[in-house]
């Protein structure tokens, strides 16, 4: 049974004996499940709070510690498998479907209408965001994940006088990186950091086209193809610039490397800019963003959201659905874009706000989508769950974990592995 069919059986199980933790109040509340907890991502999320309670509500932070969210997803299906569910929660892409087929979704059609959801958002945004026709999740932002953040001092210090824009360059600047003593590349090994190196490379190897091919049609000759193997191959020379204290480390801690000055580059999606700006450090002076090198012209992304859960029958009050509608609402009220967008990394997912109020690399970002979506060369993230189940997810991170803790594992082969691993998912 794959993880969410479990779940199924479960929260079935869990309709015959509800219960619900909290007293109803008089006073609406919100309490948002989300794996914001970085001093970035904590100032982010912030804002929100502070809005919220400004409009007379109470905000219960159900923060999950665990980049990525997979901590803040097994405590989620706990709760719901107890009748106890949050009023929201960061869900993304697919995953929103499958917790709309569960029926533990609620709409909030009423607020999107209001506010002219279908206009103000990207189509391909909107659809994501309805199940069964509704709306049930209202978008924060779009994260670009095929970034690379560099440290200019650092790589000054190292000779490397241009920022790399091919693998080959990529590779010449962490061995000069690495000669002159420094960490060349800040990352954690944790699965999903490992599996945003490997996605970031097929993008590169194989564009955009062979990005879908593979995370979305999950195409057998793709996945088992020679340039499978070629982004095996260059994973594996890649990981001989990882920091080789990262083992196990949190995201944000390796880009506190970059920030010190103790590593050059680090390749993660723009929610590492949040740690750069709670530094209070600048970019395109401080630090310096570029497309992951050979990806340049595609856009991978994936767009944070909040889900919005039926409420047990304690919580089931006319002042915590006013509280409820107030967190969509304001989502995607303009000053809220804005603000948690500076702060977050990402850009903003609603048209036409003034990009001028952002840095340099949001600029670029929102400048990047805009071509990516002419030319068709969005791809929306498989390890940051826009293009698939959490099962092939899950699936596609234990192959590439497992390959990068065995060195002696045969690039040529781990298409075969993927491929065989998505099949017994499904
Ligand atoms: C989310 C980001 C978050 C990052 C690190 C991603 O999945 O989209 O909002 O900052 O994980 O936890």
């Amino acid at each position: 049974m794959n993880p969410m069919n479990r779940l199924a059986a479960v929260v079935s199980l869990a309709a015959v004996l509800p219960f619900g933790s909290q007293a109803a109040e008089s006073q609406g509340a919100v309490e948002v499940v989300h794996y914001w907890t970085s001093g970035g991502e904590a100032k982010s999320v912030d804002v929100l709070k502070k809005i919220i309670e400004k409009d007379g509500f109470v905000w219960r932070d159900g923060a999950v510690a665990g980049g990525g969210g997979a901590a803040a997803m097994t405590v989620l299906k706990t709760r719901a498998v107890s009748g106890n569910p949050p009023s929201a929660a960061q869900i993304k892409g697919p995953d929103i479907q499958e917790w709309g087929r569960l029926g533990l979704l609620t709409s909030i059609d009423e607020v999107a209408k209001a506010n002219d959801w279908d206009n103000l958002l990207p189509r391909q945004v909107s659809d994501s965001m309805k199940y069964d026709g509704h709306y049930v999740a209202v978008p924060v932002n779009i994260h670009r994940i095929n970034w690379l953040w560099l440290n200019p001092q650092v790589l000054k210090k190292a000779g490397v006088t241009e920022l790399p824009t091919t693998l080959e360059q990529l590779y010449a600047a962490g061995d000069k990186l690495k000669a002159a003593g420094f960490i060349a590349i800040a990352h954690g090994g944790q699965a999903w950091q490992d599996t945003t190196i490997f996605e970031n490379l097929l993008l590169s190897i194989m564009g955009a086209d062979g990005f879908r091919k593979s995370f979305i049609d999950m195409d057998p000759a793709t996945l088992t193809g020679a340039q499978m193997t070629a982004v095996f191959s260059a994973l594996r020379r890649l990981q001989a610039y990882l920091d080789p204290d990262g083992s196990g480390q949190d995201w944000n801690l390796e880009t506190a490397k970059v920030i010190n000055g103790k590593a050059g580059m680090q390749i993660m999606g723009d929610w590492a800019k949040s740690e750069w700006t709670a530094a209070g450090k600048t970019a395109g002076s401080d630090y310096a963003c570029v497309p992951f090198p050979g990806s340049q012209g595609a856009y991978s992304y994936t767009v944070d959201s909040l889900a919005m859960f039926k409420p047990s029958s304690n919580n089931d009050t006319p002042a915590n659905t006013a509280a409820r509608n107030d967190l969509a609402r304001v989502a995607l009220e303009p000053e809220f874009q804005y603000v948690f967008n500076q702060n977050k990394g990402s850009i903003p997912v609603i048209k036409g706000l003034d990009m001028s109020r952002f840095d340099s690399c949001a600029q670029a970002s929102a400048k990047d989508f805009a071509t990516a979506e002419q030319a068709g060369t969005l791809a929306p993230s498989m390890a940051f769950n826009m293009s698939t189940s959490q099962a092939v997810q899950g699936a596609v991170f234990d192959v590439v974990t497992q390959f990068m803790n065995d060195r002696n594992a045969d690039p040529s082969q781990e298409g075969a592995r993927l491929l065989a691993a998505i099949k017994a998912t499904q």
